[in-house]
């Protein structure tokens, strides 16, 4: 009795570790067969509502670390710089947190644009925090600010080729090539700033001085944070795919797309 306890209970420790899907292979699948893979139905590639679906149950997965994933909502970037070297300025923003990811749509799917590579197109609107670093010719000292970005409607466009390979279990996988990440901003993101004090830095004066130089310079070329938007989305996009590619080395494709091989 005591024995079929332990025994049981090891089996429930083995499934917390691996069952959050931190590590699944596709082995982990042929062993567990009674449970469907996924938790969407497979579609016909050419289906787009039921594509939508899945993409959406997709994010959710993502962000639950499934596969090993990377979660994109919130997403955490180290820094994103952009300069403007006829100004003789740089913008370099820290401490990126990127949320709204999970909600991006799907606009429309096509195979075989530029020698048969996909193309996939989606549209996100993104809630974006960080520490925004100034640097201008002639100054020493760099500016500094909290600033919150939203970039509404943004529209990214990824290629990339693909192709079929058949796994040892003799089912077939999708291998993901290099993606290019183009992406389009149909609206000038939004933006606010905090002069950044508290507690340990009280110079009030000096916080609120940087962000107003700041914001003027921001208001007065668009262009700048219309690049900054542009590079975190293409950072997002890029993980993004990254999380496709793993998804599609494990899971075998019949599971997510209806096909006949
Ligand atoms: C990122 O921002 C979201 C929403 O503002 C917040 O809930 C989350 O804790 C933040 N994550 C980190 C690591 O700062
Ligand atoms: C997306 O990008 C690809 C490759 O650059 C291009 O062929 C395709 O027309 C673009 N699609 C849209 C809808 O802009
Ligand atoms: C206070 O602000 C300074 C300068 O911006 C920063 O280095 C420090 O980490 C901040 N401290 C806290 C508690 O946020």
């Amino acid at each position: 009795m005591i024995k079929h306890c332990l025994c049981t209970v090891l089996v429930l420790m083995y499934c917390v570790s691996y069952c959050d899907g931190q590590v699944f292979s596709f082995r982990n699948y042929e062993t567990a067969s009674t449970e469907p893979p996924l938790p969407f139905p497979a579609c016909r590639a050419d289906n787009i509502e039921c594509l939508r679906r899945g993409l959406r149950t997709f994010f959710f997965l993502m962000d639950s670390r499934h596969l090993g994933m990377t979660p994109v909502d919130p997403l955490i970037l180290n820094s994103v710089a952009v300069s403007v070297p006829e100004e003789q300025m740089s913008f370099l923003l820290r401490k990126v947190n990127v949320t709204g990811a999970r909600w991006t749509k799907l606009i429309d799917r096509k195979f075989h644009v530029n020698n048969g590579k996909n193309s996939v197109r989606f549209k996100s609107d993104l809630h974006v925090i960080g520490e925004m670093i100034m640097t201008l010719a002639g100054r020493s000292d760099p500016f500094v600010s909290l600033i919150t970005i939203d970039i509404n409607d943004v529209e990214s466009n990824i290629t990339y080729a693909w192709t079929g390979q058949r796994g040892y279990d003799n089912e077939d996988y999708i291998l993901i090539g290099q993606e290019r990440v183009a992406v389009r901003n149909t609206r000038t993101p939004s933006f606010f700033l905090q002069p950044t004090f508290n507690e340990t830095n009280t110079d009030t004066e000096g916080g609120t001085q940087d962000s107003y130089m700041m914001e003027r310079i921001l208001l007065s070329k668009s262009a700048i944070l219309d690049h900054l938007a542009n590079e975190v989305t293409v950072a997002l996009m890029h993980t993004v795919v990254d999380n496709f590619r793993l998804f599609a080395n494990q899971i075998a494709v019949k599971n997510y797309y209806i096909y006949n091989s």
